[in-house]
């Protein structure tokens, strides 16, 4: 028998593993989107998607994604190299060029949410198919819309109920500032060049930065002996004055940060603000989401200059998040009515009439016919308030025979009857 391929997820009500029932997925994209639409933001879906360049020169030659060649890449008929999406910001700002988005009124703030794929190796809260709710505002280098941002990013958390949350803000500079601290690094680091893992010891060449964020034991014990000056020393006069400006901005709004001197993201095209949030409950390594500001990321897909900030957020770990913190989350609404044939010649009168009765009222329907008992133990495990009986006496009478679950109640009704009983909103 096949089997879903491991990093991969069913979400579906029952399932066994509590973060991935489609419930909690649900509760956490609506909460997501009452928030983002109620500040404004526009849905947008972009293909799942899109040829290589996009991401290839969007997230960046030194990010992860590329180097462990974590993407899935897939030729077209054309032998044009198409990837699934490794993040959607890449693609959004190529919509947002493509529909020359830069005349409408700046700035642009789009939102989406869907699957996301990387080819990473499977552990908790790391999977290869995820799913994110991600913002971008786009046309706008106004420190504003940094503390924005991150403040509807805490407010989608705080609004689906979690409370341990810590936003680790920080400054990734402009790119002469990351050069020159990459410079300090690669100073720094070389002599240590053969203790550290071989992903690190490549690093080196290509961006010493993202070392800091090496999930090697070795890599961090010596990054902790060598103490090592943070990204946010190296901040040139215009980078320092933008994050002094995003953090006033949050005092303003009340929204709680610590600042992170040495915040690392794992893609290249951030500049400047540079985020990421983090749950008391889950490894420091896994964020429940991260964001930043990406300025060049247009010009580095090959349009005009369009400044942009953004966060994703990560349902999954929302979900494992959720659960930690044991937040009870809505179920699925039982259905009002059981509709249950008894007899072979019923199952389409059952079906008429539930078809009828759907508009006003949830209606679920016994497909086999079966005995009133085994009916009326369906109707229970569906939580139904009504089981409705349909069979040759019924037929006869033209009604159907209606028994109220709790009280046990059970009366005879025609079918204009049974309309007027469900007329209210929750159905009689
Ligand atoms: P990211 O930090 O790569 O940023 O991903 C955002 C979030 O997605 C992470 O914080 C995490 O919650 C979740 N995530 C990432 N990888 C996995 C995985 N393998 N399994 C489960 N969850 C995962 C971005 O993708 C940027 N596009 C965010 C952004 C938008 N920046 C500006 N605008």
């Amino acid at each position: 028998m096949l089997k879903a391929v491991p990093g991969t997820n069913d979400i579906f009500a029952q399932a066994k593993e509590y973060p991935f029932q489609e419930p909690v997925f649900r509760y956490i994209l609506k909460t997501a989107e009452e928030v983002l639409r109620g500040a404004g933001a526009q849905m947008i879906h972009t293909p799942i998607f899109e040829y290589l360049e996009v991401f290839q020169k969007g997230v960046g030659l030194t990010s992860d994604i590329v180097v462990k060649k974590e993407m899935y890449v897939l030729e077209d008929r054309g032998g044009r190299l198409l990837a699934l999406r490794p993040e959607p910001t890449a693609a959004i700002v190529r919509a947002y060029n493509e529909h020359g988005m830069k005349v409408w009124p700046q700035p642009v703030r789009l939102f989406t949410w869907g699957p996301i794929f990387r080819g990473e190796r499977q552990q908790k809260g790391r999977y290869k198919q995820f799913h994110q709710i991600d913002y971008e505002a786009l046309g706008l280098a106004d420190p504003l819309l940094d503390a924005e941002a991150i403040a509807l990013m805490v407010r989608i958390y705080k609004t689906l109920g979690l409370k341990q949350l810590e936003v680790k803000l920080g400054s990734v500079g402009d790119p002469e500032d990351r050069t020159r601290y990459n410079q300090y690094l690669r100073e720094q680091l070389s002599p240590f060049a053969d203790r550290l893992s071989p992903d690190s010891q490549a690093r080196l060449e290509t961006n010493p930065m993202r070392i800091l964020d090496s999930k090697s034991e070795t890599d961090q014990a010596i990054l902790v002996e060598l103490k090592l000056k943070p990204m946010l020393d190296f901040l040139g006069p215009a980078a320092q004055a933008f994050h002094q400006q995003v953090c006033a901005y949050l005092d303003w709004l009340g929204v709680p940060y610590r600042v992170d001197p040495s915040i690392v993201r794992g893609l290249d095209y951030y500049v400047r603000t540079a985020w990421e949030v983090h749950h008391a409950r889950i490894g420091a390594k896994s964020a429940l989401g991260g964001g930043g500001r990406y300025d060049g990321l247009s010009e580095m897909l090959g349009g005009p200059r369009v400044p942009g900030v953004g966060f994703g957020i990560g349902v999954e770990r929302v979900a494992i998040a959720l659960k930690e913190e044991g937040v009870a989350v809505p179920p699925d609404p039982s259905p009002i009515l059981y509709l249950a044939p008894l007899d072979e010649a019923a199952k389409i009168e059952a079906l008429a009439l539930a078809e009828q009765l759907r508009p006003k009222v949830s209606v679920e329907m016994g497909y086999t016919p079966k005995s009133p008992r085994k009916a009326l133990e369906e109707a229970l495990k569906k939580g139904a308030k009504y089981v409705g009986f349909l069979g040759e006496g019924e037929r006869a009478k033209g009604v159907i025979t209606l028994k109220h679950l709790e009280s046990g109640e059970q009366k005879e009704l025609e079918p204009l009857q049974l309309h007027s009983l469900f007329e209210g909103p929750l159905g009689g």
